[in-house]
Order: structure tokens, then sequence, then C-alpha cells
């Protein structure tokens, strides 16, 4: 029996959402839909109001999700103009740079300024509406003004990871034929700094980015950089005389806001697009109803802009609330592994939001680092991105909010825009690892591999039965692929690509992802693009990748490489390559583990059979199954005596 920790009274009496509320609203929102979100669509300004609520079909030959659809608003003005009678001068973001002596507030009259003069510099650029922006950015405003700026003149952005690789870059850059590129001179964490410029630079030499016409660069660190005329300009110079009155295009309900690139389990990354309207009611309701939004709260997301967790709930989900909004630029153990506490502390932090692998981390630094700090300033705690293994949500409960925060463990995806299964702190008891129930308006389903609906406690794959405004649309410029990803293996339901337990009490647990995509620190890389890095090493013959477990990241990568013949594996070698995956993709995807595999274990058809692989990988050689319909079984007694986790 996993323990369960009971809403706490002094909190659920001033709480948003009672347990009542929650089941009455779930049992409405589920009813209804349409009456349901029609109201909650009323929380946003619309320049024209919707009518028709709610259009969806599941149906692979006629796939479409629409919301809101005659509506027309801006989600800038959403995010700022609205704001400004009654919160003009009120924090709408507080910068604290990766030099603990920076930080810097901006009002919400300030950063609207900023956004109109930005959102002018666009347009003298002829980026029209439709016009896709890639961002390739440090967390600093500029990254969230470059969002709001598209979406005042309906410019599309595709924010791109600080982290990636020039080669990652174009291939964005190149997907969505993007405009312009923002980025900054360099960017700063932990101390060291990232050559963003010179990034762009060598990823706007690689084929397929010539749509590119401008290169804006923010000065964030003033080291002298390579800029060419006329194509690259400085952000400063851009902006000066540039009018702060830029007045917001209303644009449909669906017309797209961003695209963001995310991992699947074939192929390069897809490019999930997210639309105006049911985004931005999905992203700030969920905002203020799971973390019980006040309007005196200081909320801190320590994600980066690059993810979708930074898109809705660092820029989007607060800015439409109204809410103060703390953009880090730093990393948690830099300069000492106080700083998330010393942060928390000076902004005095109500809210906090973060990953497992960042609380694993800090929690083998024992208590110390956090205790320094007073942290009396928090009143909740979130955990997003993977599951979150029992031992570290005691820890965060315990040591981090002195078991006076409740902690809310949050399952959603970039698909999914916002938040699906989560606790609401005043109405849902928590249990460590569980993310607990569905949100208002989510059908969460545990389906067989044969698509058989499961009900009561019972394990499967997690499917979500109905649509909701979040929704992601399509994968840009590839509509079958996402009806052939998401609709096709559970007919008439959204597959999310994880598995999932459901238990008595009808709380899910999220067991992991069910396809080739390894969840590493919180973010999302297929295996397929660290073979296809790997293979495109001359040495590599073949490559097959799988995860394994990992202590702080949760999940690590672990690569079986197969050289062409007359080539030796060396640990020279073994460098080499897992220099040149950091090279082809970023950081993130940095293989943990690379074993020479002589042969790998293929099918006679030649599929390889990754089940092997994964369980050798997880040291669990005696678990292998059926190796008896391999090609050459005999290749498997090499892999698991060379294995290298023992
Ligand atoms: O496997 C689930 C895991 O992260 C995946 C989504 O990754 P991404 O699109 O990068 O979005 C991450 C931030 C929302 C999911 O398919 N995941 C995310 N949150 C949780 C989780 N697994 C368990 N518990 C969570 N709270």
């Amino acid at each position: 029996m996993s323990k369960v920790y009971p809403v706490k009274p002094e909190f659920a009496a001033k709480a948003r959402i009672s347990k009542e509320d929650y089941e009455r609203l779930y049992e409405e929102s589920v009813r209804d839909p349409e009456g349901f979100w029609g109201r909650i669509g009323e929380r946003l300004e619309w320049h024209r109001k919707p009518s028709k609520i709610k259009n969806v079909s599941y149906d692979p030959k006629n796939l479409h999700i629409r919301w809101y659809e005659d509506g027309e608003l801006n989600v800038s003005a959403n995010c700022l103009d609205r704001h400004l009678a009654s919160r003009g001068d009120k924090t709408a973001i507080i910068f604290e740079g990766d030099d603990p002596n920076e930080s810097r507030h901006l009002t919400y009259r300030e950063l609207h300024a900023e956004v109109c003069k930005f959102a002018n510099t666009l347009k003298n650029l002829g980026v029209a509406k439709g016009d896709r922006v890639a961002i390739y950015m440090p967390m600093i405003p500029e990254a969230a003004v470059a969002m709001l700026a598209c979406a005042r003149i309906g410019a599309v952005h595709s924010v791109v990871f600080g982290g990636f690789s020039p080669d990652s870059l174009a291939g964005r850059i190149a997907d969505s034929t993007a405009k312009v590129v923002v980025t900054a001179d360099e960017g700063v964490r932990g101390g060291k700094k990232i050559p963003l410029k010179a990034n762009v630079d060598a990823a706007l030499e690689r084929p397929g980015t010539n749509s590119v016409e401008t290169v804006i660069v923010v000065r964030r660190t003033g080291s002298a950089v390579p800029m060419q005329s006329p194509r690259d300009r400085y952000y400063h110079v851009l902006m000066e005389g540039q009018s702060a009155d830029c007045p917001p295009t209303p644009v449909e309900a669906e017309h797209p806001l961003f695209i963001l690139y995310t991992s699947g389990s074939t192929g390069k990354p897809k490019g999930v697009l997210h639309t105006s309207g049911g985004y931005l009611v999905f992203a700030g309701f969920t905002h203020e109803m799971v973390f019980d939004l006040r309007e005196d709260d200081v909320y801190w997301c320590t994600a980066d802009v690059g993810w979708v967790t930074g898109h809705s709930y660092v820029v989007y989900g607060p800015l439409a609330n109204g809410a103060t909004t703390v953009m880090f630029d730093g990393v948690p153990n830099y300069p000492d592994t106080s700083r998330f506490w010393n942060v928390v502390d000076k902004h005095k932090v109500t809210l906090f939001y973060t990953a497992p692998t960042a609380i694993r981390a800090l929690m083998r630094e024992g208590e110390a680092p956090v205790k320094k700090a007073s942290r009396a300033s928090l009143r909740l705690l979130g955990s997003v991105g993977e599951p979150i293994n029992p031992e570290a949500w005691e820890w965060y409960y315990r040591v981090v909010g002195d078991e006076r925060c409740p902690i809310v463990d949050t399952w959603w995806q970039t698909e999914t825009g916002g938040i699906m299964i989560t606790p609401l702190a005043g109405a849902i008891d928590a249990k460590p690892g569980s993310a607990t129930k569905p949100f208002f308006g989510i059908r969460p389903a545990v389906v067989d591999a044969g698509g058989a609906v499961l009900e009561g406690a019972t394990e499967g794959n997690l499917v979500i039965a109905d649509s909701w405004p979040g929704q992601m649309r399509t994968v840009y410029g590839d509509h079958q692929r996402f009806v052939e990803t998401y609709f096709t293996a559970y007919p008439g339901n959204y597959f999310t690509g994880d598995g999932v337990r459901r238990d008595e009490d009808g709380y899910y647990w999220i067991t992991g992802r069910v396809d080739d995509v390894i969840n590493v620190s919180g973010h999302r890389i297929g295996t397929a693009e660290v073979e296809s890095a790997l293979v495109s090493h001359p040495k590599v013959a073949e490559a097959a990748v799988v995860g394994c477990p990992h202590e702080i990241k949760g999940q690590g990568i672990y690569a079986y490489v197969t050289l062409i013949a007359g080539e030796q594996g060396s640990d020279e070698l073994r460098k080499e390559l897992v220099a040149w995956v950091r090279k082809e993709i970023g950081p993130i995807a940095t293989p943990d583990y690379l074993q020479w595999a002589p042969g790998l274990p293929k099918t006679r058809s030649g599929k390889i059979m990754r089940r092997i692989l994964r369980k050798i990988g997880e040291n669990q050689p005696d678990q292998l199954g059926d190796i008896s319909t391999l090609a050459d079984p005999s290749v498997v007694k090499n892999l698991v005596e060379e294995r290298l986790i023992k």
C-alpha cells in the first residue's frame, strides 16, 4: 500500500477548489464539455466571442480538432494589454541571471511596451501574419518578448532550446522555413558561455535554411561576435526609436501560435503545432487551478522556454493570469547547491515548479544546502517531466517544503499543451509517485495492447478519450504523421505513448514511455535520433539505442554500436563517438553507456529486437524472454557478457 498524504485542512480552507468542487466540476466537465469549456473560455478577452465551442473528430479519415473556432482574439493582448488597467505596475517578469548578482523586474507596463516595440521591429523586417520566427535564446526576458511579439502580429514562433546543436537548430529552421532567427551573442549557464550566435551562423550554412532573411542578436554577454551584413542585426539597435504602440492583430482562435519540435519514436523530431484560443484558455485555466494562484503569488517554474513547460508555465499561463513569473537563466548548482533556495528567498517565491531530476540531484547533496535558506515564502511545490520516485517526493515534501507545502505532481506532454493529470492541492489527497486524478475535462482511459478498454484497478497504455482545448492540432507540414502517431493505434482515442497503472482509488501512476522515446532528465530523446547520429560517423556500421535506469536523470542513454569491418572498439573511439553525438544533437543526447556490439539481435526479417537490448541495458540478462526467433541467437551471449551495467 502506498502512503497517502491527505489534503491539508489549512490549505483546503482557502483553496480555489475543494473536494466537493472537484467532484462536481469534473463530472460536469466531462458530461457537458461544450457548456463547461464555453464558460471557461470567457476568462479570455475576445475580439469576437466564440459561439461554436467544440468541433472535434478523432476519426482518422476526417481528423480535426477545433475549439472556439469562430472566435477571434490576440494572445499577447490577453497576456499584457488586458492587465494594464489593474496591474500595470505589477511585476510581470522577475529575471534572475546565472550570476546571483544579476536580477531585474519588468512590470506589465514595461513588458507591454517592449513587446510592442519588438512587434513593430518584426513588422518592419517584413514579418507578417503566419510567418515563422525561430527563437534560439537564453532564459532572458527578451525570449518572452520575442514570443509575445510574434503572437501580437500573428507570426508563429518556433523556440529551439539553446542547448541544441547547430545541426538540430538547422533541421528545425528548415522544417518550419523560418524567416527570422532571434538569438543572443552568447548564453551563460553555470558560469560557462554558450556560443549561441556562432551556432546560428553554423546552422545557417546547412542546406535548407535559406528561408532566413534576418538574424536578430540580443546582447547578453557583450562579447564580440561576427555580424554578417545585411543579415545580422542587433536587437538594441533595431529597437531604438521604435514606437511602443502596436495594436494587436486579432486572429482566429485556430490560428497557429507556435510550433515546438519534440522527439518521437521514429525519424526526425515532429513540429507540434498549437493554436491560439484553446491553447491560451487551457494554459491559463490549468495554471490558475493547479497552482491555486493568488494575486500576490510569486511563481517560479524552473523550465527553459525551449521546452513546452517554459511555453505554458513560464510565459503564457502565468501572463494570461496576470501573475508574477520568474525567469531563471542559471542552474541548480551554481554558484552552489543552495541556489534554488536562495532565489526562493531573494524573490519571496510562493509557488515553485521543477523537475524530479533536479530534486534527485539536489537530494544527493544532503539537507544542509536547503536548510541554509529559509524558504518561508513557499506555499506549494510542483513536479513535472517524468515520474517522480517516492523517495524524491518525500524529500521534496519534508526537506524543501518543511511538510507545510502540498506537492502537485503534474503529468502532461508537449502535445497536450497543458497539465492533464494532477492533484489539486485543496481537493485531492496525494500519493507519492502518482499524478493522481484527471484535471477538469480530461478523460483518461487505460487500454490493453489490442485496444480493449480496461476498467477498475488495472495496468496498460494511457489514452485520452476526448479532446480538450489545449490539444495539439497537427504535426507542422505532416498531418498524416499526426494521424498515424496519435489516432491510429487506438481508434477514437488520443494515444499518449505512456504506460499507466490505475489503482483501486482511481489514481493514475505513469509508468513511462511504451514507445522508443527515452526520457532523460525530463527531456524527450528519440532512440532513432541518437542512432542516426551514431551511424553518420564513418566508422559506425550500425547502432541501436535504448533507455537504461539512471539515478539522477531518471533514464540514461545506452547505445550498442557495431563498427565497420576492420575497426576495433577502443576507449578513445568510444569518447569520439560520444562527443560526435553531442555535436550532432546537443549535450542532452550524450550517451551514458556505449557498448561495442559485434552483432545486434535481429529477427529473421532484420528487425532489431529492442526488448532484448533493453533488458541487457537494465542488467536483467535472465529476463530476455524468448530469443529463439532471432536470426542469430548467439549474438546475445556476447552482449550479455560485455554489458556495461552489472
Ligand atoms: O512520459 C511522460 C513524461 O514526459 C513525457 C512528455 O514529455 P514532454 O513532451 O517533453 O513534456 C514534458 C513536460 C510536460 C510524457 O509522455 N512525463 C511528464 N510529466 C510526467 C511524466 N511522467 C510521469 N509523471 C509526470 N508528472
